[in-house]
């Protein structure tokens, strides 16, 4: 940076605090007066984006898939093989293993923690039988990962998040040493929330690793796997790695397009080891006699095939990043050099998290609030939603409208600053 070097307000004199917290109120009043109603806490695509995969909603040419079977019938447990090969090409994943879900990957995911702690998995021990379970939760991460532990009684192990990925040193040492500890959620491209992106030495880790646990399972989930903004991340391939290291049971790989077409009526999919497919396949029969192959259908005749898929996640990515860059500028023009905050800038995915000074993410977020802007609520990012150092906030830019997120920023930045500035001169 050039030009003229700005004092940290971290540095300010007491004086020098009082002076700029009664300014930040007064911009603070002014918003307030505005009676703003926004809302920036959830991952939500604008109704401009879903209006661009419209054409999904009549792409249906036929129910009749490739080998001749009627989709509107019964049948079909795992997938029509044109929405297997889809999937496949896109993500570079062998058909033999994937199964094509329902319209949510939570829900997969939801349900596959579930029967490893009902039916265990390769013979071990069903989960829920051991006298404790333990799940690494790489933070800040997806509360909704979290929320799946705290409702199956798995406890968390917060493992801090580096800029490119899990801290591996801790991981490995845990990992090796606890039996307890029987897996870890990782989002690895352009992660919910900070956009880290997994290096090749993370990847390779984690697929090779000693565990004291036999069944220690990753929970692979490559929600943003296609959503490419600024660029293209590539991620290694975590089956030929978990393959070659004889751990080929080690991953559950969830993907699904919600964020590609509709969130909620999009196709989920689960990919393993065959045999870990075979497993979840027998239980996963009783529970359903099959996903809706319709939808299945009607996706692949509208993308035809996985380019397809990438022209449209870069129509995706052309409405995504004039918001990406309001939410980077405005952080870049309003914070850099206060001191008062950091901020991750992710080259794709759903989202921008930012820290606040130490012990101010509940208060900024409260602010914002009570100025009308709902952001997602402090410590959500956190196993049992306990940030230690009250500070991670997640910004999601994809719901308002531009005009609506530029005005929303700049009232975020002043609650950031307002509230850095209140603790600064608390503590003086
Ligand atoms: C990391 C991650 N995984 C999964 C989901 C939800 O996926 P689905 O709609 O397929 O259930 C989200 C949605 O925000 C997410 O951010």
């Amino acid at each position: 940076m050039g030009g003229i070097e700005v004092a940290a307000i971290t540095s300010y004199s007491k004086e020098q605090l009082i002076a700029l917290q009664k300014e930040l109120s007064a911009e603070y009043e002014a918003f307030k007066a505005r009676n703003l109603v926004l809302d920036m806490s959830r991952g939500k695509p604008a109704g401009s984006q879903l209006d661009v995969t419209n054409g999904v909603l009549d792409a249906l040419e036929s129910y009749i898939t490739e080998d001749g079977l009627d989709a509107r019938n019964y049948g079909v447990l795992d997938g029509i093989p044109e929405a297997k090969k889809l999937f496949s090409d896109l993500l570079n994943i062998p058909k033999e293993k994937i199964i094509i879900g329902g319209n949510s990957s939570l829900n997969l995911m939801y349900d596959t923690m579930v029967r490893l702690m009902l039916f265990g998995t390769q013979g071990n021990t069903p989960w829920s039988k051991l006298p404790v379970v333990k799940f690494l939760c790489p933070s800040p991460g997806y509360d909704r990962h979290f929320a799946i532990c705290e409702d199956l009684g798995i406890e968390m192990i917060t493992i801090p998040m580096k800029e490119d990925g899990p801290d591996m040193e801790l991981v490995e040492d845990l990992v090796a040493n606890d039996a307890s500890i029987k897996g870890i959620w990782c989002v690895p491209l352009y992660s919910n929330p900070q956009g880290v992106c997994y290096s090749d030495d993370v990847v390779a880790r984690l697929a090779t690793m000693k565990t004291a646990a036999d069944d220690f399972r990753i929970f692979w989930d490559n929600a943003y796997g296609v959503h490419h903004i600024y660029g293209e991340k590539k991620l290694a391939d975590i089956f030929e790695l978990t393959e070659k290291a004889g751990n080929a049971n080690r991953v559950y790989y969830f993907f699904s397009t919600s964020k590609i077409t509709f969130p909620g009526a999009g196709v989920s999919l689960i990919a393993s080891s065959e045999s870990n497919v075979a497993e979840i396949k027998k239980h996963m029969g009783v529970q359903t006699i099959g996903h809706d192959k319709l939808n299945q259908l009607r996706t692949v005749h509208y993308f035809q095939n996985a380019e397809g898929v990438r022209v449209h996640m870069k129509k995706l990515a052309e409405e995504l990043k004039p918001k990406f860059d309001i939410v980077l500028k405005t952080l870049d023009k309003e914070l850099e050099g206060t001191g008062l905050a950091t901020w991750t800038k992710p080259l794709g995915g759903y989202f921008v998290a930012i820290d606040t000074y130490e012990g101010c993410a509940k208060e900024t977020v409260a602010l914002a609030k009570a100025a009308g802007v709902t952001m997602t609520g402090a410590g959500a990012t956190f196993p049992y939603k306990k940030d230690l150092h009250d500070r991670n906030i997640r910004i999601a830019p994809t719901y308002p409208t531009a005009e609506e997120l530029q005005i929303a920023m700049d009232l975020f930045c002043v609650c950031v600053k307002l509230a850095g500035v209140n603790k600064l001169l608390e503590n003086k």
